[in-house]
């Protein structure tokens, strides 16, 4: 994507591969400042401190990560103790578990001089598929919001189409383009008129720092509204469709993504309003078929639900506290929406329903 003229990807190799670029999102939208990654414990510090977040992108920097550990020691115990740092970062998007697979079985069977080059090679690809991936929900997503649009009763056609998303699933959470904001982007490019209600998504506000940061870069009309203003919009006819992503989407078509989305989708179904998931396959554990029972949902610190982070006047601090001193708080990270209340599954092989069929549909020829 474009950020003041010039083409940025979310994460790139420096050196000739010696450092990992990537952008510090804790500090957008406020500044843009970029981060040199040299030690598998800065890649893993990165994803844990959410500098890198989103699911297929903390997966790309888990996989550098490992050729960042490799460079050091390319024996099997740094490789084992590197893919056991990285793996403990963040437990919810399977993405990083089958990136640090995919890198691993790539290079155990090599010749330790040989490792390095070869996570390398592995992790430019992985990153690579990422971007194709996510192009291609943007074009699979598209004909749907032309679908949608041209369903739309006379008297609305050509005013713009009103899609809401939760958190971000941006270029920002991805290589580039996105999963949710993908078909957003190539809508607005085609010249659909879009317009997006972007929930806020507290306590981090992705939504309010990321999503509207990259949406209104590529001018793309948006609203940055409260958590709790969906439903209220969807109960007045203001939403045609929603899109979030996922962190990990279950065999049988649940997804789990950031918290607040099975609330979005409970409303969506309450008032007809489709509710699509966008999804590269790597997304997909095909281990586990019940998502409310089996996904690991991260618990994030309470400090981010009794504290509130925002771009402070000079002097004053970067984030005050919102509740009474002694005020507890509980911050699980993510939530399972199941599978009947998600209208259809956008993926980069095409749109499925949300169930062990659609998907076998889809992906059983891999
Ligand atoms: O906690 P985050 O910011 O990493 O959560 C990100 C999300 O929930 C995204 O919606 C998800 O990773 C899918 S995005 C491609």
């Amino acid at each position: 994507m474009n950020i003041d003229g010039r083409p940025w990807r979310t994460i790139w190799l420096e050196e000739g591969g010696r450092s990992v670029g990537v952008i510090d999102q804790t500090l957008l939208p406020h500044r843009f400042v970029t981060r040199s990654l040299t030690s598998v414990e800065e890649a893993a510090e990165a994803i844990v401190t959410m500098v890198v977040r989103g699911a297929p992108l903390i997966g790309v920097t888990g996989a550098y990560g490992l050729m960042l550990a490799l460079q050091t020691d390319p024996s099997d115990a740094s490789l084992a103790a590197a893919f056991e740092r990285l793996d403990a970062t963040r437990p919810t998007a399977i993405n990083l578990r089958w990136a640090l697979e995919r890198v691993r079985a790539k290079v155990l069977p090599l010749a330790p001089q040989q490792r390095a080059e070869a996570a390398k090679a592995e992790a430019a690809a992985i990153a690579e598929e990422d971007v194709a991936m996510c192009e291609a929900i943007g074009d699979h997503g598209l004909r749907l919001f032309q679908e949608i649009a041209a369903r739309r009763p006379e008297e609305r056609r050509g005013q713009p189409l009103n899609v809401l998303t939760h958190c971000n699933a941006g270029w920002l959470a991805t290589v580039d383009w996105g999963t949710a904001l993908a078909p957003i982007y190539k809508a607005h490019r085609s010249g659909l008129p879009i317009h997006v209600w972007v929930d806020e998504t507290r306590p981090r506000n992705q939504g309010a720092s990321l999503t509207a940061f990259e949406l209104g870069r590529e001018g793309v009309p948006h609203t940055v509204i409260v958590d709790n203003a969906g439903g209220h919009l969807m109960q007045h006819g203001q939403v045609d469709a929603v899109i979030v992503g996922t962190d990990r989407t279950t065999r049988t078509g649940d997804v789990c993504n950031k918290i607040g989305t099975y609330l979005k989708a409970l409303a969506a179904h309450d008032n007809g309003v489709p509710f699509y998931v966008a999804l590269p396959g790597s997304t997909i554990d095909w281990s586990i078929g019940d998502g409310v029972k089996e996904i690991p949902i991260e618990a994030r610190s309470p400090l981010e639900v009794t504290r509130i982070a925002g771009k402070p006047a000079a002097g004053e601090p970067t984030s005050v506290q919102l509740v009474p001193d002694g005020s507890d708080g509980f911050n699980p990270a993510f939530d399972v929406t199941p599978a009947r209340l998600v209208t259809a599954l956008i993926t980069e092989r095409g749109v499925a329903p949300a169930s062990e069929a659609g998907l076998q549909a889809l992906y059983a020829a891999a």
